[in-house]
């Protein structure tokens, strides 16, 4: 259920770039998310000091922390589908590359390396020191393989 509820989501995301002037977000693969991207940032940004809150553009939901529903926020349960949708949508925005042909620009990867590894600069600080950290090639290697749009999308 939860494979075919991310599906749906990622299909809705590619029909987000459309040309009025809206942005085409990438449509990265939502089972990978699940199984290796989210528990990264449930672990390494979902802190509600950092981006388990809503106030954040870029705002985790996780377990034990930052829950849609209030009265779940220190439940130590799965997430439900629509806030692992909600997660992966966002992933997906900030996964958004800043300088055409370099996949690894985008905000979700350049705001937590660290400066001296080339990183954008972050209030959060340096969670990556650098590309060989494990979990930033776990979500480089997400960010760098876009599923193909549906065809509306490509339209
Ligand atoms: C791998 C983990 C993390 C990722 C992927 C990440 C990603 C991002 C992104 C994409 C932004 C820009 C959007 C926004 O303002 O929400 C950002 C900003 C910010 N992050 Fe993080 N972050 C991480 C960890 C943290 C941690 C642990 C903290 C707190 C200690 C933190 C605190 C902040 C703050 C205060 C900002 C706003 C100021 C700024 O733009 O630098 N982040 N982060």
């Amino acid at each position: 259920m939860r494979g075919v509820a991310l599906a749906v989501v990622a299909a809705l995301v590619g029909c987000i770039g459309t040309d009025d002037g809206t942005v085409a977000i990438p449509v990265l693969d939502p089972l990978v998310f699940r199984e290796d991207v989210q528990p990264i940032l449930a672990t390494r940004c979902g802190n509600p000091t950092c981006h388990g809150r809503a106030d954040r553009p870029f705002s985790i939901y996780s377990a034990g922390a930052y829950r849609a529903d209030p009265a779940r926020t220190f439940l130590d349960e799965p997430l439900t589908p629509e806030e692992l949708a909600q997660n992966y949508i966002g992933a997906c925005g900030f996964a958004l590359e800043l300088e055409s042909t370099s996949p690894s620009s985008c905000e979700l990867l350049q705001k937590p390396l660290a400066i001296d590894a080339g990183g954008m600069g972050h209030l959060g600080g340096d969670v990556w020191i650098d590309e060989r950290d494990r979990e930033y090639r776990t979500v480089e290697a997400w960010v760098r393989a876009p599923l193909d749009p549906p065809e509306e999308a490509r339209q």
